[in-house]
């Protein structure tokens, strides 16, 4: 029992169509716990930092426009091997890849708006559960 806390994000192209409580349930129903949760816009500059790490990927720019182009709901979520789980709740990064009863498969329109993400690494979780989220947020 490895218990672990992960960032996901639902993207402009879900909150947009409503679909912030389907992915919610999708999440819940796999025993994650949803500890943390804010809708926010971020600006350009906020979402440039945010995807730093994709900066000289050829998608970077148009990424980062997509994801301030409408709301997020930014989430903490807490479960056992939470980062893994949520991972394969989510499904593959295109969604035509994605396995069917994934949110991707079910809700993503194309590899950029592809409704969600989570964080890959539990360096990475803890670096963009901080990005969103101050320690009187949180609560496990
Ligand atoms: P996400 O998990 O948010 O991490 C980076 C995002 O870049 C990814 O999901 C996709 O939505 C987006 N993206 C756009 N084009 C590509 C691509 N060709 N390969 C990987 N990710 C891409």
């Amino acid at each position: 029992m490895s218990i672990e806390r992960t960032l996901s994000i639902i993207k402009p192209d879900a909150t947009r169509r409503n679909l912030t409580g389907a992915v919610c349930s999708y999440l819940e129903k796999a025993g994650l716990r949803i500890i943390a949760q804010k809708r926010t816009l971020l600006t350009r500059a906020q979402a440039e930092d945010f995807y730093d790490v994709h900066s000289e990927r050829p998608f970077y720019n148009d990424l980062c426009i997509f994801m301030s182009s409408a709301p997020i709901v930014v989430q903490t979520l807490e479960g056992d091997n939470a980062i893994a789980k949520n991972r394969e709740i989510m499904g593959a990064t295109n969604p035509k890849n994605a396995d069917i009863g994934t949110i991707r498969h079910d809700f993503a329109e194309s590899i950029e708006a592809n409704s969600v993400h989570g964080s890959d690494s539990l360096e990475n979780a803890k670096r963009e559960i901080n990005f969103f989220f101050s320690e009187i947020e949180i609560v496990g």
